[in-house]
Parts: structure tokens; C-alpha cells; sequence
């Protein structure tokens, strides 16, 4: 017998995006770094999205879709193109895009940094350099100032994927492989958060401000090895626990991110993002799909005792061939948590459009919104109006 699982009065749906994901003609360390040519299918950033030019036909796409909130992120380089130089132009671009989205009944999570530097920071050393944190925070109090509509903020998305991408296996730009600089990174992350929590609240107190935080529910490939569950409580403890240790004291809200699973073994614990799966269905990405997984790290997050937004949960998918399945199965898992106590606010899924997949370029398609990347004409995907349907009646039809 199909089941109605209705969630809470004012849940809030939507999708999200990021700046350098979806733009185009931004210059920060990415943009730089893609120089070099080691982008799977060698794409350039946002540049076959489009959406700085194209916001307003992709939010009457996301408004028809009835989505109730949106995700996005201003882009630092363009705000603060040199040290201390604030370039109003861009600022009034953001303030375009808030009012769009208010116009459309759509109610904006603003993300302020979503892994790309200014080139002024990343050539000063990056998250490294002295005085970092109080960099991002002056930012961040000009935004809050500059965005007065804006209620809902995100400071930092996914220290921990940073740090570990960025800082210790060297799989994005600078391309560190240090495990003591990843973990000075992501400290310099916290006091970022920190700093800019405090400097934004100064501003205005009533700002609810949280972070992005991904979560992957790990297990043991043998769960009768010691050795493995050692590394599974370890591989929690670093990647799930400390961001939410650290910041959840100076959080309105909690960010999850959340998209798979991975098996963890003594051995493969020392390259932690690119550890073994195991069973089927998999992503276009190698990843696994474990809707169970949701209610693990939603659990696992209640621990901290603040208001938990899913800020990223999808799938790459290209034929849109598990798209529904998963965000079915995911928000069934939703509910579920929600059920056993946990207090999810509101659900984005990744991503509204193709786009740019960092390293992996444009091969990886997390859009609800297909985009067609010679002529950036976008066609909704099936899937999208099935997610349309949950969001109008703030339920989902289960079998
Ligand atoms: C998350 C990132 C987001 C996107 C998805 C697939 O880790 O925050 O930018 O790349 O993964």
C-alpha cells in the first residue's frame, strides 16, 4: 500500500548552486588553476552554464518547479577583486539576484564561500596567511551590510572536503599534500566561521547563520577487523564530528551535505575520499547510493542539538535514470529522522542545473535542469518534475 509521508508546516524546498559552478567569467585560484589543464573534459568553470547573465530564466524554471528557497553563492572574487577593494557592480549583481528570488516567492540561502579564492588571497597563501580568518570575516560583515533582504546565510561549505581535496591528497588546487597543513586549514576554516558569525551577528543579530558540512555514513569493509573499525571511528570522529564540534556553538543552524557512503579499512583509511565501495546502484561518480545514509548523518548530527538544513544532497546522473529513485529513497530517510526527533528545517537538492563538477568538469550532471553545454539551452529533466510535485504538496508519495 503506497504511503503519504507528510513533512513539518514551512518546510523549506529548493535547490542549490554555487558561484563558480554555474556563472562563468569569474577570475579567482580556480579559474587560474583550470589553466593548467587537468579538468577531466577540459571545461573552463561556470562558462557553459551561464547563469550570471541567465538567473532570471533559471529562477521562473525553479518558481514553476515550486521550489519555496533557493541556495546560491556570491562570489568573493568578484566582490573584493583586490584587497579591501569592494566592486559595487558586483554587489548590485547579488542584490539583482536576491530580489529575483524574493520576487519569484523564493527565500534565499546565501553561501558566502564555496572553495574559491580571490587571486589576492590564494597568491597571499591562501587560508594560510596571516590574519585569514578577519579577511573573510570584514567580507562577510560587507555582505551582511550589502544584502540587508537576506536572512539565511552559509559562511563556509564543506571545510572538510576542502582541507582533504585541497590540503592533504592534492586533488584540487594548490594541490598540498600535507596532512598538517589540511589540518591548519581546516582550524583557519573554524575561526573563519568563527569570525565571521560574530562580526555578521554584530551587524544584525537576527541573521540566522550557519555553515555547509558534508557528511558520508562510513563503515567498516570488515566489520570483524579491529583495525578497520578503529579506522571507521577515526574516519568519523575527523570528517563527520570535528567541523560540527567546533562550530555548532556559533550556528543558528547546521548545514549537511550529504550524498553517499564508504566503506573505511585500516588500509584505505589514509586516502580517505577515494576509499573502496561496495554494492549497487553506483552514481555516474563511482558513488554508491545508501539512502540510509541520510538518516545516519542526520542522526549523528542531532547530537548538536541545533536545526539541521539539508544544503546538498543529489546525484550525477546524466540520463536522469535514478534521479527520482534517489531523492525518493533520500527523503524518505529524511522524514524518517525527522520522525525519531531529528528537526530538519528544509531540504536543497544538488543542484538546479548542470554545471561545472570541479575537477571533473562538465561530465558529471547534478542538475535537476539538463544544460545543453554547446548552446546552454536547458531542458528539465523528468526527475525535476517529480521533485516539483513533492515540493507543492510538501510530501512524497512512497510505495
Ligand atoms: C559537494 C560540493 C558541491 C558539488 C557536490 C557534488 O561536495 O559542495 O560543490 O561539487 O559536492
Amino acid at each position: 500500500m503506497p504511503r503519504t509521508l507528510t513533512f513539518p508546516d514551512g518546510f523549506i524546498w529548493g535547490a542549490a548552486t554555487s558561484s563558480h559552478q554555474v556563472e562563468g567569467g569569474q577570475t579567482n585560484d580556480w579559474s587560474e588553476w583550470e589553466k593548467k589543464g587537468l579538468v577531466a573534459d577540459g571545461s573552463f568553470s561556470g562558462a557553459v552554464t551561464g547563469h550570471y547573465e541567465r538567473f532570471e530564466e533559471d529562477f521562473d524554471h525553479a518558481q514553476a518547479l515550486h521550489h519555496t528557497a533557493h541556495r546560491f553563492s556570491v562570489e568573493w572574487s568578484r566582490i573584493e577583486p583586490a584587497r579591501g577593494v569592494w566592486d559595487e557592480q558586483a554587489i548590485e549583481h547579488y542584490r539583482a539576484v536576491v530580489l529575483a528570488l524574493k520576487k519569484r516567492g523564493m527565500e534565499p540561502y546565501v553561501t558566502l564561500w564555496h572553495f574559491t579564492n580571490p587571486l589576492w588571497f590564494s597568491q597571499g597563501g591562501g587560508w594560510e596567511q596571516k590574519g585569514a580568518p578577519a579577511l573573510f570575516a570584514r567580507y562577510a560583515a560587507r555582505m551582511a551590510t550589502a544584502l540587508p533582504d537576506v536572512t539565511h546565510w552559509i559562511t563556509i561549505n564543506e571545510a572538510n572536503a576542502y582541507a582533504t581535496l585541497a590540503y592533504l591528497i592534492g586533488y584540487w588546487p594548490p594541490e598540498v599534500t600535507s596532512p598538517l597543513r589540511a589540518h591548519r586549514v581546516f582550524g583557519l576554516l573554524v575561526n573563519a566561521h568563527r569570525s565571521a558569525f560574530r562580526a555578521m551577528k554584530q551587524i544584525n543579530p537576527n541573521l540566522h547563520i550557519g555553515s555547509a558540512h558534508n557528511m558520508i555514513a562510513f563503515d567498516p569493509s570488515h566489520p570483524n577487523r579491529i583495525l578497520d573499525r578503529w579506522a571507521t571511528r577515526s574516519a568519523n570522529r575527523w570528517y563527520n564530528d570535528r567541523w560540527l564540534r567546533a562550530t555548532s556553538d556559533a550556528s543558528d543552524f547546521i548545514g549537511i551535505n550529504h550524498y553517499t557512503r564508504q566503506d573505511i579499512s585500516f588500509r584505505s583509511f589514509r586516502q580517505p575520499i577515494s576509499a573502496e565501495f561496495t554494492g549497487e546502484p553506483k552514481t555516474d561518480f563511482g558513488w554508491q547510493i545508501y539512502p540510509e545514509g541520510m538518516y545516519r548523518v542526520l542522526m549523528r548530527a542531532s547530537r548538536y542539538r541545533k536545526p539541521v538544513v539539508i544544503t546538498e544532497n543529489g546525484i550525477a546522473d546524466a540520463k536522469d535514470r535514478w534521479r527520482e529513485k534517489y531523492i525518493r529513497d533520500y527523503l524518505a530517510q529524511v522524514h524518517r529522522a525527522i520522525g525519531d526527533g531529528v528537526d530538519v528545517r528544509g531540504y536543497f537538492h544538488w543542484s538546479l542545473l548542470d554545471n561545472f563538477e570541479w575537477r571533473e568538469g562538465y561530465s558529471k550532471r547534478f542538475g535537476l535542469i539538463a544544460v545543453d553545454r554547446k548552446t546552454q539551452k536547458r531542458t528539465v529533466r523528468p526527475s525535476a518534475r517529480f521533485y516539483a510535485a513533492v515540493c507543492s504538496s510538501n510530501s512524497l508519495s512512497v510505495p
